[in-house]
């Protein structure tokens, strides 16, 4: 049985096949649905998570679209919201034994994933959940409350060579390599997981603009050039400014410290552990930088999704 339609039996094969469908990057095929592309297990558990989950007013949410910072975004927020249980510099640091995905686990992956319905409510407050479902797709009760929502946005450049990457390592050996010019082709036609990438970048971006108190967009590029000034605006939006002592103890420097690639990257758990829907975590920290698409994009390329950017951020004040 092919992998796919296994996977369509699983949810209302009626409403899967009033979906629009697309050849997909990894999977037989990416489905539209509420104006996305996703794969029929992410439908059916972003269903469940839509009927079921209740937001607290002190949950924080952490948004994303693939291959945009998430595992970094969620270690951060782990470390800064934890640090009087956890103490950065204790040796024993969850973030130094446990992936960060294990940590701030996905609606989408894994709480709601395979028609679950957790019981969230013992889990302490502040709960912290990650997700890649666009804004306007959002369970109505995060977006009725006060709780808050991170995004976490990347230059589509680096976005699309990093998820390209991904991609080709989690292929199955049975399928042929991933030929960059095909995963272009899709990602300018918005065919990838959670896209089209413009239409999730400005829902975050817009709902950032009008609710700035409850949604924070964070730029991973900002982060990487002033994680220091970048940290401290993240924990004021949190809730949880440090204080002068913090400060002055150097516990900003140590949080970047011990949430940066180069650190995670060579933990053990991170080299040879699995942690989102059983994939290798080695394959979620490769570069860590900025502008690595230039290493791959001919000028033509470069062309086509500068005038598809232009045209869909035109005047939202969206920059890269
Ligand atoms: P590259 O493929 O460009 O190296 P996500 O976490 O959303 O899956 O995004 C993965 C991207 O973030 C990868 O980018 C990965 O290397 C990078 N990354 C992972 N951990 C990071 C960290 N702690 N700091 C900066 N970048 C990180």
């Amino acid at each position: 049985i092919d992998v796919d339609e296994d996977e369509e039996n699983l949810i209302s094969k009626e409403l899967i096949h009033c979906c629009p469908k697309e050849k997909g990057w990894r999977t037989s095929f990416l489905y539209k649905f509420q104006g996305f592309w996703c794969q029929p297990k992410e439908i059916q558990a972003i269903i469940s998570f839509q009927k079921h989950f209740r937001a607290r007013n002190s949950d924080v949410i952490l948004a994303t679209i693939p291959k945009s910072g998430t595992t970094w975004i969620k270690a951060l927020t782990f470390a800064i919201m934890n640090r009087k249980n956890f103490p950065i510099s204790n040796e024993n640091h969850p973030l130094l034994r446990s992936n960060p995905h294990d940590l701030v686990p996905f609606l989408e992956y894994k709480l709601y994933a395979n028609n679950q319905n957790p019981n969230l409510s013992n889990i302490p407050e502040p709960r912290i959940f990650g997700t890649h479902v666009p804004y306007g797709s959002l369970q109505e009760s995060i977006m009725g409350s006060d709780c808050r929502v991170v995004y976490i946005c990347r230059n589509p450049f680096d976005t699309f060579i990093s998820s390209w990457h991904y991609c080709s390592k989690l292929r199955s050996e049975s399928q042929p390599p991933f030929p960059l010019e095909e995963a272009f082709k899709m990602y300018c036609k918005g065919v990838i997981g959670f896209g089209p990438f413009w239409e999730h970048m400005l829902g975050y971006w817009k709902e950032s603009l009008e609710r700035p108190k409850n949604v924070l967009f964070m730029k991973y590029e900002d982060m990487k050039e002033d994680a220091i000034s970048q940290l401290k605006m993240l924990a004021n939006f949190l809730g949880v400014p440090f204080s002068i002592e913090e400060e002055e103890e150097g516990l900003v420097e140590e949080i970047m410290k011990l949430c940066s690639f180069e650190n995670l990257k060579d933990l053990e758990v991170n080299k040879i552990g699995k942690s989102i829907k059983n994939f290798d975590n080695k394959y979620l920290f490769r570069k860590g930088e900025i502008g690595d698409w230039v290493n791959y994009l001919s000028p033509s390329m470069v062309e086509q999704l500068s005038k598809i950017m232009e045209e869909n951020f035109g005047d939202s004040g969206l920059k890269f």
